[in-house]
């Protein structure tokens, strides 16, 4: 794997295949098994497979964990060489803003105030704004997100559509341990016991997803609960939503789908999301 620390340095490796289909991986590094296999799927449509490692401080709110985002390049490396990645883009923050960043994507505020835009002021633009720089610097034909980050997946996909990107935007399914857990970079954050309550978050979607399926429509109850019942177990829930996966709003009634079930909580000072389609 060739390692680029500059936009020019991976612009001239790229030029060197030009005919070559590229796929895209951006990560913000500390890589886990959620990140390897989109890895591995980008293999699948592209000849060349591009990851990028930048923890990208414009997605990250004054009192949030910028300083203290794992980083662990030595160990990032190793696991992407393996995965059969051909080319790291690894800029500093020099390289990507050597000056202040002052043009800015402004995604929908219909998509970003709701859920974790309204936790996060501000994370999605700081987000969106990458993701295009990136795009722009890699230039790929195909790039790959994980589910998890639902909202974040429907933001690039409509700014990707609304900006007529010419990239295929491809989703992959979020990665779990055994217990269920959805794999997250931040898991590393919390202490023995906290990892053992934290599947509970799952469990909650999965049961509101079990009762929607039984035929239950009384949607508001079912969130009322599963917040009740992280509440119960020490969680301070922010949101247990079900809404329409094409914009993330309300839905009208049951038939107005097809729908997700999306939760955010904290366990201690951990902020855990996750999501199920349902
Ligand atoms: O999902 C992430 O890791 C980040 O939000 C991304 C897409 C790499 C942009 O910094």
């Amino acid at each position: 794997m060739q390692i680029h620390p500059t936009i020019a340095g991976l612009r001239a490796a790229l030029a060197a295949n030009p005919t070559a289909r590229v796929a895209f991986v951006p990560t913000m590094g500390n890589l886990h098994d959620g990140h390897i296999s989109l890895m591995r799927q980008a293999r699948e449509h592209a000849d060349i497979v591009v990851a990028s490692i930048f923890v990208n401080r414009l997605q990250f709110g004054p009192n949030e964990d910028f300083d203290k985002y794992p980083r662990t390049f030595q160990n990032d490396c190793a696991r992407l060489t393996q995965a059969g990645v051909d080319h790291l883009f690894a800029p500093d923050e020099k390289e990507m803003y050597p000056e202040p960043q002052r043009y800015h994507v402004e995604p929908n505020p219909a998509h970003t105030d709701i859920l974790d835009g309204a936790a996060r002021p501000g994370h999605f633009r700081g987000m969106a704004t990458v993701v295009l720089k990136l795009f722009n610097i890699v230039q790929p034909q195909v790039a790959l997100f994980g589910k998890k980050d639902y909202q974040q997946l429907m933001i690039i996909t409509n700014m990707v559509r609304e900006f007529a990107l010419p990239i295929e935007i491809i989703r992959g399914e979020t990665s779990r341990a055994d217990d269920g857990l959805a794999l997250s970079s931040r898991n590393g954050y919390l202490t023995p016991e906290q990892r053992a309550e934290a599947p509970r978050l799952q469990r909650q979607l999965k049961w509101i997803r079990e009762r929607i399926n039984a035929g239950e429509h009384d949607f508001l109850r079912l969130e009322t609960e599963a917040v009740a019942e992280l509440a119960a177990h020490g969680w301070q829930p922010d949101y247990i939503s079900i809404r329409r996966r094409s914009d993330l709003h309300p839905p009208k009634d049951a038939a107005d789908g097809p729908l997700v079930v999306l939760g955010a909580a904290k366990l201690g000072a951990t902020r855990l999301i996750d999501n199920l389609e349902i």
